[in-house]
């Protein structure tokens, strides 16, 4: 199994677990240091490289040499995200979000399809987010990028039935979870300790379902956006 953003948060916790399941696991992101010190901690079944998702052929490139290094790859969990970024201006930290969520996630997708389409099988999982279910105010471009996300992977599991390839595509709708990401964010309810929302994504993975709210209880809220007239959705 590859994570893509394995450095921290959701992506660190699926490493850590899915070795002690007994998978060989394969973890990247830009902070190296962390890498290399989970690589002394965990030992010879974690493998890793630096990878910065916005650089997309050098990304590509790491992820083949990544695949290469652990003898092949089943799984890739695409879980890097941004939700702000430091910038000089909203247009530039707009824009930023859009070249992790949006354009890294597609780049390393279609790297990572071409791969198991060779193969003969394999599963993308990727990971959205119940603010992809509407538009929020105060994170545009980041809802608008988790949308994208889901629809996109939707897609993408119709084009595998139709051609027929035994690829599987998990859309992962996370609640929210303890992370850096939310860290000092305020009017947050149901935050979901992270070890339980990551058994409940790996059971999912395993079970190759094709949407997964992690915890579960995030499918009510799912559903509640679903059903709730535009006219209040607008007025949030
Ligand atoms: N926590 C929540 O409540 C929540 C809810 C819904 C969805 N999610 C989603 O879950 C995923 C994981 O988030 P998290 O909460 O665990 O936050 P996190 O602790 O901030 O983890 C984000 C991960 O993404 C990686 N990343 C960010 N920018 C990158 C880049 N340019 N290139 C490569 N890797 C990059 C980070 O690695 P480096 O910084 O080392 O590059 C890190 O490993 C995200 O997609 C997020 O949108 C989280």
């Amino acid at each position: 199994m590859i994570i893509i953003g394995a450095t921290s948060g959701i992506g660190e916790m699926l490493a850590r677990q899915a070795l002690k399941d007994g998978y060989i696991v394969g973890g990247t992101g830009r902070r190296v240091n962390r890498l290399e010190a989970m690589k002394e901690e965990l030992g010879e079944n974690f493998h890793y490289s630096e990878m910065d998702v916005t650089l997309f052929d050098q990304a590509k490139e790491q992820l083949r040499e990544l695949i290469e290094q652990m003898g092949g790859m089943d799984i890739i969990v695409l879980n890097a995200g941004i939700s702000n970024h430091p910038a000089s201006s909203i247009t530039a930290m707009e824009q930023m979000v859009i070249d992790v969520n949006v354009s890294g996630f597609v780049q390393l997708f279609g790297e990572a399809f071409q791969y198991f389409r060779n193969q003969g099988h394999g599963q993308i999982v990727g990971i959205s987010s119940i603010a992809g279910l509407f538009g929020s105010s105060r994170a545009a471009p980041y809802s608008a990028s988790k949308a994208f996300i889901s629809t996109y992977m939707q897609a993408y599991r119709q084009r595998c039935r139709n051609l027929k390839q035994d690829i599987s595509v998990t859309d992962v709708i996370p609640g929210f979870v303890e992370s850096e990401m939310i860290e000092g964010k305020k009017g947050l309810f149901w935050v979901a300790n992270r070890e339980k929302a990551v058994r409940q994504m790996l059971h999912d993975i395993e079970k190759k379902k094709a949407v997964s709210y992690v915890t579960r209880r995030w499918r009510l809220i799912a559903w509640l956006i679903k059903v709730t007239p535009r006219f209040i959705i607008d007025r949030l």
